[in-house]
């Protein structure tokens, strides 16, 4: 940013307007001091438009030959730090340009030639965020790999599932990952459809209309490697649809993580005692000395609200806005930023912290023995004497409220206590009340028995595995 008392640049559009803007409205309308980071797809958009020029021969090759040369050096300054950046210049497109034109000359000048800054800006857009969706793509990739490594040795360890948060049926520690890994696989493809509508070239729109220039939007579109051009130059300039729907992916992926968050801080509570997580991730209370508690789960679920607020301002932002460009759009920028590296740094985290994880199975199996989590095994068993399922349940809730009152599981009950319920039941029974049987007879694609989660487990790790990154 221009210190204070630095003699400001002189307004490209000044002659539109006698008075000087005042300090704060200048500082009110400038995105330099965050669309800086928009830089480096900014001199790409550059390099790529000026050569199309050149082809076109709209302007010279030594202009060309100018423009790659000062834009190198202009790369070079900002990634040094050395790049003084100008409020005045209200922008990251203006700043570059104005050094451009310092080094070059008029090749800088000839550089904005059949291009507006609402094409300009739209096309640093999706190159931004291309990149943001191939990183997210790669990391959430990589969180599934660790939690199909974590569930791997615990296919058949076993755990209570909850409904209500209340114990429901046992299930292994394996497959309740797994349901996690299946959200993930949804929020990829979420990632990767929004970057196919988001792949197309806006530059060739100008401001709103298109160019009275021979210009050749094809080989621009190539040359950043976009899929196509956006059809319409006002859609071109105006939408930021591709952005919300990062947003909306964004914000479910967080959501995902919310859940598992929480989950991770009820298993790690004590009256739970699942898990323990690494020191690296939780922090100590400044009262309390025997404390360590789960921040990073916990920042997980409250940066879910951050993100889910993101979404909301670009949707908000965008209604109601009459084609085609409009300043508003200046404003989608920080909440875009701050989802993407919010999510990066999330997912990198994430993947550390269940890496490092420690499972105490043994805990776990304990708590899925109380809560008559095998009720509805009995209830099943007595179906398959022939009794109908409505009355299997009533017999089995009996079943359930003696054995509460005696302060006793199920399988704890005996024989002829069992068959006082009903007279279907022989000895074979206990099979069914025993949490292993229970979680080994639900052995279809889909169940939570231990041979079917290793199954899942290596279809997922295939899937993985033949994907693209993203
Ligand atoms: N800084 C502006 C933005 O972020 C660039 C486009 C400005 N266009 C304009 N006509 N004022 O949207």
């Amino acid at each position: 940013m221009q210190e204070k008392g630095a003699k400001p640049a002189p307004k490209t559009w000044s002659g539109r307007f006698s008075e000087p803007v005042a300090q704060r409205v200048l500082r009110y309308t400038a995105s330099v001091g965050f669309d800086q980071r928009l830089a480096p797809y900014d001199i790409q958009g550059s390099i790529a438009h000026a050569r199309m020029l050149a082809k076109q021969r709209i302007i010279s090759a030594e202009d060309l030959a100018d423009i790659e040369r000062g834009m190198a050096q202009i790369g070079q300054e900002i990634e040094s730090g050395q790049f003084k950046w100008s409020l005045e210049l209200e922008d990251v497109h203006l700043n570059i340009e104005r050094r451009l034109t310092e080094l070059v000359g008029d090749a800088g000048k000839r550089l904005h030639t059949a291009r507006s800054r609402n094409d300009q800006v739209a096309t640093d857009v999706r190159l931004f965020l291309r990149e943001g969706l191939d990183t997210i793509g790669g990391l959430v990739k990589r969180l599934q790999g660790v939690l199909l490594d974590v569930a791997e040795p615990h296919a058949a360890s076993i755990m209570p599932g909850f409904t209500h948060l209340q114990v429901a049926q046992p299930v292994t520690f394996g497959h309740h990952l797994l349901a996690y890994v299946a959200m993930l696989d949804r929020d990829r493809g979420r990632f990767a459809d929004c970057r196919k509508r988001l792949n197309r070239l806006p530059l060739g729109a100008g401001a709103l209309a298109g160019t009275t220039y021979p210009i050749d939007r094809e080989v621009v579109a190539q040359a950043l490697g976009f899929d196509g051009i956006c059809e319409n130059s006002l859609d071109a300039v105006s939408d930021r649809d591709f952005a919300i729907e990062f947003c909306a992916a964004a914000a479910l992926l967080m959501t995902h993580l919310s859940r598992l968050s929480e989950e991770l801080i009820i298993w790690m509570s004590q009256p739970f005692g699942f898990i323990r997580l690494a020191d690296q991730f939780c922090t100590g209370s400044s009262m309390m000395p025997q404390k360590k508690n789960p921040d990073v789960p916990e920042l997980v679920r409250g940066k879910t609200g951050r993100v889910n607020g993101h979404l909301v301002a670009l949707l908000t932002l965008m209604k109601a806005q009459p084609l085609a460009y409009n300043k508003d759009n200046q404003e989608d920028k920080e909440p875009l930023f701050d989802t993407v590296d919010t999510l990066t740094d999330t997912l990198i985290i994430y993947a550390e912290m269940l890496a490092s994880l420690q499972v105490d199975s043994a805990k776990m199996r304990a708590q899925a023995e109380r809560g008559y989590a095998t009720a509805t095994d009995l209830a099943d068993y007595l179906v398959k004497r022939g009794l109908p399922f409505r009355d299997a349940h009533e017999t089995v809730a009996l079943a359930v409220r003696h054995a509460e009152a005696q302060k006793k599981d199920l399988s704890q009950l005996s024989l002829a206590e069992l068959q006082g319920f009903s007279r279907a039941i022989a000895p074979d029974v206990f099979d069914v009340l025993n949490i292993e049987g229970s979680v080994a007879a639900r052995s279809h694609p889909g169940g939570t028995a231990p041979e079917q989660v290793r199954l899942a487990i290596k279809a997922a790790r295939a899937r993985l595995a033949q994907e693209s990154p993203q």
